[in-house]
């Protein structure tokens, strides 16, 4: 549904960088093997292995990661991560012993970053590369695949910084074992240099991948699955602030996340991300937290005020939202979650009571948010699961029926296709049905589980945004 414009600037920029990138590779390891006086035939052989291993790489994500080559800030990170550890490869392979050249960083950030198989990859072609510098170095290859591809596995099972600990001393005994049995192979003596320099390439892999990771986020507008996990935290102090607050907003955010992560997990997109934009969706509303009607106990400050003014109040929440998130330096994915997640719909219980109020003309526009439409599948996904728990939570207890649920979730997405809000999104027809599908199945399990357990109530707060 969105522009093609815009994805095939995106790709002629990737294919730039990329083609810049084949070139500095072909000249930093030309560069060194001239250093070392080697034969022009085999620079060129070397350099028809080098141009060899960029093709696998390059042919593997044309298959597999064609979202790398449509996002220009994500090739030029997976460039700027190859170029920078091709380059201390190539300064570093004649100078210090070979176990301290940080090649794993590379496969690491990219299998945190982007993803695990393309960064194991990463790592495989580096490492050739590096045997093929270092006068075809068997132990070379063998050390770096093994260690590098380990590092990648490890690296994404980390579910909080504080385990790198663990991560680092299982790495550790990694390239240990991978420097002995070498030697073994070879009958040689043991050198315990080698052991140590192989533990401290470890720690070095790790702490550098991790330390840099704010950076890499910052500079490249990523967002690591590390620091999500972080954030979805209920510990979280913007969270905990939601729940104190507006605990009416807080509990709706965690059902809209549940319905949402669900979805985003059925039909295939990004479920960390969903779940926490999800979370913070809202998080607009601490600035009002009584103008909403899940935060009201009975007396509501809209009767009050002209409906121009309630109206406002509820589309700015959108615009706090983001101010709030960016103090509290959210990822930009998420503060775009945020922005989008009313898209440019209309605020319409306040706009049709403006009508039977006014005389004159109402300027349907003044009830309007101000956008933009949900540019991301994981964004689109948070819009319908929050208008969908919005209209739940407003019926009566006992008209919660999975019929009408099932009946309220059609309606939903139909209404939000026909007002144009998922246009510029990527969400395709049958996904929509999938979303319509994994949504009755969250509310399926919430009323089993009401059954099993009559004692539980569903949270009581209505939520429709006004
Ligand atoms: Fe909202
Ligand atoms: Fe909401």
């Amino acid at each position: 549904m969105r522009t093609k414009a815009k994805t095939a600037n995106q790709t002629i920029i990737s294919i730039v960088i990329g083609t810049i990138s084949v070139i500095v590779s072909l000249i930093l390891v030309i560069a060194n093997l001239l250093s070392k006086s080697w034969s022009t035939m085999s620079m060129i052989s070397v350099g028809g292995y080098v141009l060899l291993l960029l093709g696998l790489l390059f042919t593997y994500i044309v298959m597999f990661h064609r979202e790398l080559i449509e996002s220009k800030n994500k090739s030029l990170l997976f460039v700027t991560v190859y170029i920078i550890v091709l380059v201390l490869m190539v300064f570093m392979a004649d100078s210090v012993p070979f176990y301290l050249i940080p090649i794993p960083i590379a496969g690491m950030l990219i299998a945190v970053l982007i993803d695990i198989k393309l960064g194991i990859i990463m790592n495989l072609v580096l490492s050739i590369i590096g045997c093929l510098i270092m006068t075809l170095n068997i132990e070379f290859a063998l050390f770096y695949i093994i260690s590098g591809s380990f590092s990648c596995l490890l690296i994404t099972k980390a579910k909080q910084r504080q385990n790198m600990i663990y991560i680092a001393l299982y790495l550790i005994g990694i390239n240990v074992l991978t420097v002995l049995v070498y030697n073994l192979y070879y009958a040689k003596t043991l050198l315990y240099l080698d052991f140590l320099y192989a533990g401290i390439s470890a720690v070095i892999a790790v702490i550098i991948t991790i330390g840099s990771l704010p950076l890499w986020e910052t500079i490249f507008d990523v967002v690591t699955p590390l620091k999500l996990l972080e954030l979805s935290n209920s510990n979280q102090k913007l969270l905990k602030r939601l729940l104190l607050e507006a605990p009416g907003s807080y509990h709706h955010s965690q059902m809209v996340a549940n319905l949402a992560e669900t979805a985003a997990i059925d039909i295939g997109a990004d479920a960390l991300l969903t779940r926490t934009g999800a979370l913070y969706h809202d998080i607009g509303k601490l600035r009002n937290p009584g103008y909403f009607v899940e935060n009201q106990n009975g007396e509501n400050p809209h009767d009050d005020i002209a409906p121009e003014a309630s109206a406002n109040i509820i589309i700015n929440h959108v615009k706090d939202g983001v101010k709030i998130a960016t103090e509290y330096r959210l990822p930009k994915s998420i503060i775009n979650i945020i922005r989008e997640h009313h898209g440019d719909a209309l605020v319409q219980y306040f706009y049709y009571k403006a009508k039977q109020q006014s005389e004159g003309e109402v300027d349907e526009q003044d009830f309007r948010y101000a956008g933009p439409k949900p540019q991301s599948n994981e964004a689109a996904i948070v819009m319908l699961a929050d208008c969908v728990e919005a209209y739940v939570r407003s019926l009566p207890e006992k008209d919660r029926t999975l019929d009408r649920i099932e009946q309220i979730v059609t309606e939903m997405i139909e209404s939000r296709l026909d007002e144009g809000q998922l246009d510029e999104c990527d969400l395709k027809i049958k996904e929509l049905k999938g979303l319509k599908t994994s949504f009755i199945k969250v509310y399926k399990g919430l009323y089993h589980e009401r059954i099993q357990y009559p004692g539980n109530t569903v949270d009581g707060d209505e939520n429709d945004d006004h």
